[in-house]
């Protein structure tokens, strides 16, 4: 049987993690994928770094660039992050040559997520970001495939595992914000720079990515109302623990119907979520997504939302899509069909 042959740019908490999934999990993955994955090449900015894995079995690029022009490469799987740059530049000659990305990158993707998806389709090559959402929780095949029956009028939830971590454990043990947010800077949670967590960006690149699935619409990062939790104190989770609620980040995307057509809004903010809803025992890094179907009714998606398990895990069942062949549409229509809605007016809510 012919190899699926991986290219995996970044080696870092996600990029460690996929290498060790694909190694301890070598005959489970394989019979699934029906073929061998093996990785002819890996990049990282440092080649003398000890990253707990053997890579001595792989060619080492120390251009990531050469990884979407190699002939023993099939699919190049971009674990850096940054939405430009020479990880966007990777992406785009990688699905230009005709190749498969498998990306975490959900930056990325809320950016330029739609060109992406025109050049994979253009080129016969397979677009997956399983990843790039909610870690180790299979939403985006949930949404894109087991939910592809519905209309879908809203989804929200928990996005952002750091985040969390940082709310939940303020609200347990009064901990430090700072303190809590170099824990999850620690364990492999945080972005790169951790302003796109707290400060809501991270959470709206998901969202976006979310309302596009959901809805069939075009991403549209740039109308995403985002406010962050660095303005959360203490003191107000204690003020709303004792109403009978607790602060959550919540990314929210609705469409509402208008006689212009369908409208969007997304936003992202911290919310009192009260004490019986379900969203409110989500804790740590944690993610849960909801979505509402017109004849699945409400869906609850939850898992882990962060870290180098979880997040390894939903890309490996990317590539095994991949290596069966089911490389289809990366939303749940082609990219052509996806409809632009314009933002809804939030002035009143
Ligand atoms: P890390 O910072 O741990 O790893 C990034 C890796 O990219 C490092 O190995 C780094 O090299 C390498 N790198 C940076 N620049 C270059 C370059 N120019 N050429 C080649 N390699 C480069 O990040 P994560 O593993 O945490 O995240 C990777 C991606 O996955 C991001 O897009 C992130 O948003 C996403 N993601 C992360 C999750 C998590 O829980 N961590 C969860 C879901 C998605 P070196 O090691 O030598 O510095
Ligand atoms: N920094 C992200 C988070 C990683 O904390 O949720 C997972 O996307």
């Amino acid at each position: 049987r012919k190899p699926l042959r991986l290219a995996i740019a970044g080696l870092g908490t996600v990029g460690a993690g996929v290498i060790r999934l694909l190694e301890e999990n070598r005959a489970l993955v394989e019979a699934r994928a029906g073929r061998p994955i093996t990785i002819a090449a890996v990049s990282a900015r440092d080649r003398t770094k000890d990253r707990g894995v053997d890579l001595s079995g792989f060619a080492w690029c120390d251009d990531m660039a050469e990884m979407a022009k190699r002939d023993d490469v099939d699919v190049v799987v971009e674990l850096v992050g940054g939405s430009d740059g020479p990880t966007l530049a990777l992406a785009r000659d990688t699905l230009a040559a005709g190749k498969g990305l498998v990306t975490a990158n959900k930056a990325m993707i809320a950016h330029h997520g739609m060109e992406l998806a025109g050049t994979a389709e253009t080129n016969g090559a397979g677009l997956r970001f399983e990843a790039a959402v909610a870690g180790g929780i299979p939403v985006v095949k949930g949404l894109r495939e087991g939910a592809s029956a519905n209309a879908i009028d809203r989804v929200y939830g928990i996005l952002n595992g750091t985040c969390n971590y940082i709310l939940t454990a303020m609200e347990s043990s009064g901990a430090d914000f700072g303190e809590t947010l170099a824990d999850a800077q620690r364990l492999g949670f945080a972005e790169a720079d951790p302003a796109f967590d707290i400060d809501g960006v991270d959470a709206a690149h998901k969202l976006a990515i979310l309302a596009a699935l959901s809805f069939g619409a075009q991403i549209d990062f740039e109308s995403v109302e985002i406010d962050g939790i660095r303005r959360v104190r203490a003191a107000d989770i204690a003020q709303a623990d004792a109403l009978g609620y607790v602060v959550r980040l919540i990314g929210v995307a609705d469409v509402e119907q208008s006689t212009a057509g369908p409208r969007m809004l997304q936003r992202v903010r911290p919310c009192l979520v009260a004490k019986d809803h379900p969203l409110a025992p989500i804790d740590g890094p944690t993610n849960a997504v909801v979505a509402e179907g017109n004849f699945s009714g409400r869906l609850l998606f939850q898992g882990a939302g962060a870290g180098d398990g979880p997040t390894a895990s939903a890309v490996v069942a990317d590539l095994i899509d991949l290596a069966r062949g089911d490389a289809g549409a990366a939303f749940s229509v082609p990219t052509q069909q996806l409809v632009a809605m314009p933002k809804a007016d939030s002035g009143a809510r």
